[in-house]
């Protein structure tokens, strides 16, 4: 599956759900000084989650372009080094305005994961923060999970609520808990489940990230609640594309194949013959 049809499942599903779809916002955000680049879909809704604008909707979806090249979220020291993060990327994201909360956020996930796009179930794993019993019930009991693949990960990163499933914007702003969902690639590639020392490896790839957002973060680190509950969620396009594509890596996909070679063909560094990319000179 291409990945504009991907794309297009994506924001039709949701639209299906009552969400509204919303054209990705400029990279650079328009009103927030926190920020240098669009990091995540949330963006351009963060002061619908603080609670101080309205929209006149109270789902959306959007495809949102974004780039992690510094900052809180930064992928720069990651490029080259893995197969899953280049600093820009598409970010599919269905957002809740203190519309509906945990349990219809994790159905349409796995609704759209495994009947729209056909994933196996027993290829995904998920994650929810250590705390989050709730979240972990409704994957066990309702989606039916198997307890040995929900894994709860707690405070990971040497302070109260910095975790791999606590995502914040930034220093400041919405935050919560998480639930993230992982593909495994299969034991060709090497890496292990969230959790687990070889966590780091390309075999276990995270595609979505479900955000319970319940709080606001100010400079001094105080969280104080949200006006009202509410979700973000952000798959990375390119990796759901490595999966329907059946391919470990973002770079094999179509959009950058199609990218890739024509800059070869362009700087003639590359054999192209037989479709394939070998590389003749070392420029
Ligand atoms: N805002 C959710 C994410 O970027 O993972």
């Amino acid at each position: 599956m291409k990945a504009a049809d991907i794309r297009e499942k994506f924001l039709k599903f949701f639209e299906s759900k009552g969400h509204t779809i919303v054209r990705s916002s400029s990279l650079v955000p328009g009103n927030d000084p926190t920020l240098l680049f669009v990091n995540s879909g949330m963006v351009q809704f963060k002061d619908v989650f603080l609670g101080t604008e309205s929209r006149p909707y109270s789902r959306a979806t959007t495809s949102q372009r974004s780039v992690r090249a510094g900052g809180k979220h930064n992928d720069l020291e990651n490029v080259g080094y893995t197969a899953r993060h280049h600093t820009f990327f598409e970010m599919l994201g269905n957002f809740s305005f203190g519309d509906y909360f945990k349990r219809d956020a994790i159905h349409y996930c796995w609704e759209l994961l495994t009947k729209v796009y056909g994933l196996p179930a027993d290829k995904l794993t998920v994650t929810v923060y250590q705390e989050d019993d709730e979240a972990f019930a409704i994957w066990e009991n309702e989606i039916g999970v198997p307890k040995e693949r929900i894994i709860r990960i707690g405070d990971n990163k040497g302070a109260r609520y910095a975790s791999d499933n606590f995502w914040t914007m930034g220093d400041t702003g919405p935050c919560g808990p998480c639930s993230e969902v992982f593909y495994d690639h299969g034991p060709e590639v090497w890496g292990g489940p969230p959790g687990s020392p070889e966590e780091d490896g390309d075999r276990f790839i995270e595609i979505w990230n479900l955000v319970f957002m319940q709080f606001n973060r100010d400079v001094q680190g105080n969280m104080t609640k949200l006006p009202k509950q509410s979700v973000d969620t952000g798959m990375g396009l390119e990796r759901l594309a490595a999966v329907l594509q059946h391919v470990h890596s973002n770079y094999e996909i179509e959009l950058f194949q199609t990218l890739i070679k024509a800059a070869a063909r362009e700087t003639a560094t590359a054999d192209l013959t037989n479709n394939s990319l070998k590389v003749i000179a070392d420029h």
